[in-house]
């Protein structure tokens, strides 16, 4: 049996954005307990590879590898094997590759993999797109998107918590959402623009949150973490 505060955490994914192993490791040691994932993303995995995702596992946590895989469908399908065999739970390839690619990845994945479709950076806004021949507004990008991927077979978003609703209707109910860019309220935002906190972001549907910095430049990581759970729990309670 799981309680609602399990629950509450089960739905907290912590981005492990460090340089180096000895890092990660001192994070994870705060963390274990506090959180339901670990997201392992381009700066740990460029830097330790599998050995950061072995470090992961070895606490007991689930991984969510995040490398945002953008390439030719031939090439993603091989990386998406790779990860099979590394034990991840969450793969992350951007729907900008197109329908082949997106395709070539849910194939190549074990049922176990879920692999989740990049919608639009959170980092981008709308003056930002333009300049990359983005020629819609960020929810039409990401409603597109995110149908495209639904329909390639993707089990899971990645968007904005403030597109959550948007998703949800373009993907249906079987696909799962998950949003990065989670500020509480008064945390730094960073790079972050298109930002909620976790309350909003589980009130508008969001099955999992991302959330990094908040947690990982605390002055206690562990109590950041355990206060955004308190926060979910109320959200999934109200
Ligand atoms: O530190 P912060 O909470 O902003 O971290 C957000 C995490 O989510 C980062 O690891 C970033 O790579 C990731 N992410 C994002 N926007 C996306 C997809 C992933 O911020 N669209």
């Amino acid at each position: 049996m799981t309680s609602p505060r399990q629950r509450a955490q089960q739905r907290l994914i912590f981005a492990l954005d460090v340089p180096d192993l000895p890092s990660a490791e001192r994070l994870l040691d705060q963390l274990t307990g506090r959180v339901g994932m670990i997201k392992v993303g381009l700066e740990l995995f460029t830097a330790c590879g599998p050995a950061a995702v072995h470090a992961v596992k070895a606490r007991g946590f689930e991984v969510f590898l995040d490398l945002k895989l953008h390439d030719i469908p031939a090439t993603v399908a091989g990386a998406v094997r790779a990860a099979n065999a590394l034990g991840v739970s969450m793969l992350t390839v951007h729907t900008g590759g197109g329908s082949a690619m997106l395709k070539a990845a849910t194939d190549a994945a074990d049922p176990e993999l879920r692999i989740l479709g990049v919608t639009l950076l959170t980092s981008l806004g709308a003056p930002d797109l333009p300049p990359v021949c983005l020629h819609g507004t960020p929810a039409h990008i990401v409603a597109t998107r995110a149908a495209l991927a639904a329909a390639n077979g993707v089990g899971g978003i990645v968007c904005s918590p403030q597109e959550v609703a948007l998703v949800r209707s373009a993907v249906g109910p079987d696909v799962a959402i998950i949003t990065p860019g989670i500020r509480p309220a008064g945390a730094e935002m960073g790079d972050q623009k298109r930002a909620a906190t976790p309350a909003s972001a589980i009130a508008d549907g969001a099955d999992y949150l991302v959330v990094g910095r908040p947690i990982k430049s605390a002055p206690n990581p562990a109590q950041a973490a355990s206060d955004i759970v308190d926060e979910i729990a109320r959200a999934l309670d109200a």
